[in-house]
């Protein structure tokens, strides 16, 4: 039987788990169901060994799972209890069929809808959290509407900000709440009660109800806009480079026009992450088809200059180790597409490791969170030789090159003297994500090549 206090989220995954962890911590009144087809997933959520790493999530999930807080593969049942379905399924680029490579794949977004008409007994309110399409909801209300029961189903967009790694902390103390709705009375009443949620702890100024186009705008541009920044700089560090210039001083002086800001500016061997790729190339994509070719190119650019900076960072470390890797061992510290979490999805070390890999260097790899996903990923080099190891400095022994590509803090914190000694001289470091100290490195020896900065080189 539906119950008003009971919340759904379909998809137990980045988005899906942390989301509702939270809302059922600060909402104990409502019971809050996260459902997901993927039974090893949900029994994961049932352990202290959840399924994502993300600091300060265990907590908040123990304090309310059990209480008010469920996981289940049990879908259906839960369709039918939830007065409130959030959809939090995954919405990869479509690798098939027409819009391949840049439009969402929205197949797994469709079966959910499918599912919540058949196994509904009442009216329900269903909230799109994954990231869709501009117009999605119309789609979404279509299908929903072809229900022969009668039922009524109002379609809410609520895109989600948070960034991995800082998830429970963003969700916490969000920037801004988002919730766009249909602009009817009935619209309005669901908004409403999607706003009461977080009310409970999010301040109402920073609770932004918009119209449902709108608010799924808003996501895809939040991200594109995000991610151009990175691009910008990271198309300056190049710049850099052949000029003596620091792209370090150059971004901090323009950081520091209010107006600029300093956040998203530090230059990278370029960004990862399942969703600004994915994200832009969708925008790119419904720019091609409302006939806006020069906005589509314009924003394609960020992406390709993202894969122009991951090619330019795997090409240096060739170029410098005088042409040739091919039988050097070289030493791959991160994996994860940022710090602070397991994830690798779309992580520049895919890339950079597949073209060592080609190169036919020895790749040994060491990340403290992304190590089974490093293996995953890297499953299909089948006769590239890669070790993945459980310590650094094992990593680095008898390694000709050090390349960091994940800005984990443990990185800087390293006995760099004791990694030198052990390893082929001359020994390099390539730092793809500018965290180490650049001098010190030098003057144990190594030949310090960071993003953006002249080299410092003993050779
Ligand atoms: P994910 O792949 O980690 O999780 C999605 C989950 O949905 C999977 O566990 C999958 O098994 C499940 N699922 C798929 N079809 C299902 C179905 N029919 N019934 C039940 N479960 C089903 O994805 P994610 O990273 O959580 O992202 C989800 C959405 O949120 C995407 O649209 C993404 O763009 C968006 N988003 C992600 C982030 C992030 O940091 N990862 C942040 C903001 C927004
Ligand atoms: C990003 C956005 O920050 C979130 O607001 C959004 O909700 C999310 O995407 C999403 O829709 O999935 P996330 O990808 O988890 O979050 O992580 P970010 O902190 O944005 O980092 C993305 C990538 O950019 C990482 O590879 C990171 O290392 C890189 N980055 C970030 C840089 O190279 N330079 C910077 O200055 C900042």
């Amino acid at each position: 039987m539906q119950s008003e206090k009971t919340i759904l989220c379909i998809g137990a995954g980045y988005v899906g788990g942390p989301t509702m962890a939270v809302i059922a911590d600060k909402c104990p009144d409502y019971k809050v169901i996260v459902a997901d087809i993927n039974p090893k997933r949900i029994e994961a959520w049932k352990t202290d060994d959840l399924p994502i790493y993300e600091p300060g999530l265990l907590d908040v999930v123990k304090r309310a799972r059990g209480r008010n807080l469920f996981f289940t593969t049990d879908v259906f049942s839960a369709i039918e209890e939830a007065a409130i379905i959030f959809v939090s399924v995954n919405t990869p680029t479509k690798t098939f069929g027409s819009g391949a490579g840049r439009a969402s794949d929205l197949q797994y977004w469709e079966k959910t809808a499918r599912d919540i008409i058949e196994h509904s007994k009442d009216n329900k309110i269903v909230v799109e959290k994954s990231t869709l399409p501009v117009r999605t909801a119309e789609a979404m209300s279509r299908i929903l509407r072809s229900n022969d029961k009668g039922l009524k189903f109002e379609v809410l967009s609520n895109p989600e900000f948070l960034a991995e790694g800082t998830a429970i902390a963003d969700l916490d103390n969000p920037d801004r709440v988002l919730v766009g709705a249909m602009q009817t009375e009935t619209g309005m009443a669901a908004l409403q009660k999607v706003v009461e949620i977080y009310a409970r702890w999010v301040p109402k100024e920073k609770i932004i109800t918009t119209n449902v186009w709108s608010s799924e705008l808003t996501k895809l541009v939040s991200n594109a806009m995000l991610a151009q920044r990175i691009s910008s700089v990271n198309s300056i560090s190049a710049f850099c480079e052949k000029t003596d210039a620091n792209i370090r001083e150059v971004s901090k002086a323009v950081s520091m026009d209010s107006r600029i800001g300093s956040k998203f500016l530090n230059a990278s061997v370029g960004f990862g992450g399942s969703c600004f790729k994915k994200d832009i190339l969708n925008l790119v994509y419904l720019c091609e088809h409302y006939n806006l070719p020069e906005v589509a190119q314009y924003w394609e650019q960020v992406v390709k200059m993202n894969e122009y900076q991951e090619r330019r960072f795997a090409k240096r470390v060739v170029e410098n180790m005088f042409n040739t890797v091919a039988g050097k061992k070289i030493a791959v510290f991160g994996f994860a597409f940022k710090a602070d979490t397991g994830d690798t999805r779309e992580s520049p070390a895919i890339y950079v490791t597949e073209l060592l890999a080609e190169e036919k260097a020895n790749i040994a790899i060491y990340d403290p969170k992304a190590i089974e996903n490093a293996k995953e990923d890297l499953a299909h080099l089948t006769s590239a030789t890669i070790e993945y190891c459980n310590d650094p400095y094992q990593a680095a022994e008898g390694a000709h090159a050090i390349l960091i590509l994940t800005e984990w803090k443990e990185f800087k914190e390293y006995d760099y003297k004791k990694i030198y000694s052990k390893m082929n001289k001359p020994a390099f470091i390539f730092d793809g994500r500018n965290i180490l100290n650049t001098k010190e490195l030098y003057e144990l020896g190594f030949n310090v090549f960071s993003i953006g900065q002249t080299p410092l080189t003993h050779l």
